[in-house]
């Protein structure tokens, strides 16, 4: 077994038996980097991988580069697929084939020089694939002196970071300009700075209280908070006062940095991290975007936060319902029809806001609906909460700036590495009007942010760009092998991406991300909740969240091959258990959308009055029918309202309210208020609806396919 494996699974090992944190474990692997030269003439393509590993063996080489080559831009592109430690690509500026018959295409001296040659491909055209493939490579062009011009001209748009002269030779050079690259790809200029004043020990007289965990570690009370925790964890929880750190409300240094190296990363115009979440990055732009009264388009789904930011902007909220899958009960997206037809309906919208992908893995086909948004000058934010990882595999691409959206929200906590809370918030709007948004996510921002998740922002960046390709290859492979396995059990099975689709979305381009796998369990003889029960008290296994009769499970590049193995052997022991199938009660269908009677705002900031959800005969509350809610009201998860601020309250509603709480008890039903034992909830009184300005003959609230 290679040293760098038996290592790893020896630390593995040691930290799971001992219950050490990893961090006390010394196991530090070295990078290994890969710089491929393409170059289709061999004797060339072997000089110069003799002169630049042997600069690589003589030189400082702190991130393992070695050189490798590529005669062809196809075996090129195949190698930058396969390997996922490609750093770089140096591509020559023609690439030819040498042909055994035919006329000679290409006009360079070669190693064969009577054999015909035809043009493989044009940098401009490799670069192009290249970048496609993997868009966080850098990319150097060799080229010849007399070609200069020429090839920059051409190149001049693409993503390539240099020129080597191909005559030229320095190969100690040219080496150190590309181990500076790596350096300055794999910087985290936020992380460096924070761990560099750490070290540095300085004495602090300012908050936080703790005083780098001097309050706690000699406590007899609560020194094992201290122990449990680790020193790190307290001696870099810092404040603003120390302004080698940079501010997160007006960063000017190495926030700002790490931003701008994030927002290279993205793909973005700008990057701002934000450390609420993409609960409050969604409302920050909404407050941005939208003036009290002006039109949103959004999807009904829109996770809660979205709601709130319609609340706080004073939107007049269009809703588009999307699809529901009542077989699984998984909501699925808005049919593209809805979308594009509220688009031409409501060409005075400011703003659509869609989810994608979805709890779920559905992910829309956003380029057209993102065009079309566009034509009508209409701005589009996409929800990426749980599709940060896509921007570094191809095989999940396009992300949502790809497809042109114009802001992008996205939890890095979710499926990076970042610490929880942690996100970016994405722009690529031309229009973008920074003071505002600035003022906004001020009014969000704590004044005392944790640095330790603005450190884990800049990190994950930097491990998406230096080794996402990577890991998601090894996430998507384990994702499949997994479903085999599930499937194998005979008693689960992974439901398809058309298994998900509901029968209105089926045209529409929607894609999975492999990396969400939901599972019918209704074969499997216990009810959803027992087998989670079973899960996680027989085989310590806690999911990501279920529905009447499906578990889902979340694949990040934090997932291992034995902790898919453990997984598998549970199932299968459910399995081989062959209990009769059970009746799986169904979870209430949520109620579709009512009517919208006045501004969620307006409505939201009425005193209102409680009413219970029962009657004196514990039956549905008959004065509720015909009532207008003050407060969004939510089961979470997964966190979509089934009434909002403003909403017309039905008998079909209260119903469903009283079945949910007594089916799901274990699920939290945010905006329900307890007088006592009585379930109740806020609504207008007669006075406050008469001072309102009812919406009614103003504006249609909703669209259905
Ligand atoms: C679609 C969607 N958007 C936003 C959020 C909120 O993200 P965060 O937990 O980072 O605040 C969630 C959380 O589950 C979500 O599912």
């Amino acid at each position: 077994m290679p040293g760098t494996v038996a290592s790893a699974l020896r630390c593995a090992t040691i930290s799971r038996i001992k219950r050490l944190p990893v961090g006390l474990i010394r196991c530090m692997n070295k990078p290994t980097s890969k710089v491929l030269v393409i170059n289709d003439e061999p004797l060339i393509l072997k000089e110069l991988l003799k002169g630049l590993n042997a600069a690589a063996r003589t030189l400082d080489n702190p991130f393992g580069i070695t050189f490798i080559g590529a005669l062809t831009a196809k075996e090129g592109l195949q190698l930058i697929e396969r390997d996922g430690d490609v750093q770089i690509v140096i591509v020559d500026d023609k690439l030819y084939a040498v042909q055994e018959g035919g006329r000679r295409a290409g006009g360079r001296a070669a190693s064969s020089r009577d054999a015909p040659r035809s043009l493989q491909m044009t940098a401009l055209k490799l670069v192009q694939k290249i970048t496609a493939l993997r868009p966080e490579l850098d990319l150097y062009i060799l080229i010849e002196k007399e070609k200069e011009d020429q090839i920059v001209d051409a190149l001049f748009a693409e993503a390539v970071d240099g020129y080597f002269y191909r005559e030229e030779r320095d190969y100690r050079g040219m080496y150190r300009i590309l181990n500076a690259q790596i350096a300055e790809r794999a910087r985290t200029p936020f992380y460096d700075a924070l761990r560099a004043y750490v070290l540095s020990a300085k004495d602090a007289w300012h908050t936080p209280g703790h005083s780098s965990g001097d309050s706690l570690r000699g406590s007899p009370w609560v020194n094992e908070f201290y122990e449990f925790m680790g020193e790190h964890v307290f001696d870099a929880d810092l404040s603003v006062s120390v302004k080698a750190l940079d501010s997160l409300m007006e960063p000017t240094g190495v926030i700002a940095e790490a931003q701008q190296m994030a927002a290279k990363a993205f793909g973005a115009r700008k990057t701002f991290f934000a450390t609420n979440g993409t609960s409050t990055a969604n409302k920050v732009i909404l407050q941005t975007l939208i003036a009290p009264g002006e039109k949103l388009l959004l999807d009904r789904n829109c996770h809660k936060s979205v709601h709130h930011g319609v609340v706080l902007s004073g939107a007049r909220p269009v809703y588009l319902d999307s699809s529901v899958n009542r077989k699984y009960g998984v909501f699925g997206p808005v049919p593209k029809k809805t979308i594009l037809r509220a688009i031409e309906e409501h060409p005075d919208a400011q703003l659509l806001v869609l989810t994608s992908c979805t709890y779920d893995g559905l992910r829309y086909d956003l380029k057209p609906i993102i065009e079309a948004a566009h034509a009508r000058n209409i701005k589009v934010l996409i929800d990426e909460a749980w599709y940060a990882h896509a921007r570094f595999h191809p095989a999940l691409r396009p992300t949502a700036l790809e497809a042109g959206a114009d802001y992008v929200t996205q939890s890095a906590h979710k499926t990076l590495s970042a610490f929880s809370q942690a996100a970016f918030i994405h722009v690529n709007d031309a229009d973008f009007k920074e003071h505002l948004f600035r003022e906004n996510f001020n009014m969000h921002t704590s004044t005392s942010p944790m640095y330790s998740l603005i450190a884990s922002l800049d990190v994950s960046r930097k491990q998406a760009v230096m080794e996402g390709y990577k890991l998601l290859q090894r996430t998507l492979m384990l994702a499949d092998e997994l479903r085999a396995q599930i499937n194998a059990t005979g008693a689960f099975r992974v439901l398809t991406l058309e298994d998900l689709l509901p029968e209105d979305v089926k045209d529409d381009g929607i894609r999975l991300d492999p990396t969400k796998i939901t599972v019918d369990i209704s074969s499997c003889g216990l009810t959803v909740d027992e087998l989670q029960q079973e899960l996680f008290s027989r085989f310590n296994i806690t999911i990501e969240k279920s529905t009447f009769n499906t578990i889902t499970l979340l694949l990040t590049i934090g997932t291992t091959r034995s902790k898919c193995s453990r997984l598998y052997d549970a199932l299968m022991r459910i399995a081989r258990e062959k209990r009769a199938p059970r009746r799986l009660y169904r979870t209430p269908d949520i109620p579709g959308f009512t009517e919208l009677v006045y501004l969620p705002r307006d409505a939201y900031y009425c005193g209102g009055e409680l009413v219970p959800l029962l009657d004196d005969n514990d039956q549905p509350n008959a004065n509720l029918v015909g009532r207008i809610c003050a407060d969004q009201i939510v089961p979470y998860p997964p966190g979509i309202p089934v009434l909002v601020p403003g909403q017309l309250i039905t008998e079909n509603i209260v119903e469903y309210l009283i079945r949910y709480l007594r089916v799901q008890n274990k699920v939290e039903l945010h905006g329900v208020v307890y007088q006592g034992y009585l379930p109740s909830i806020r609504v207008l009184s007669a006075a406050e609806e008469r001072k309102l300005q009812p919406l009614r003959q103003t504006l249609p609230t909703r669209l259905v396919a």
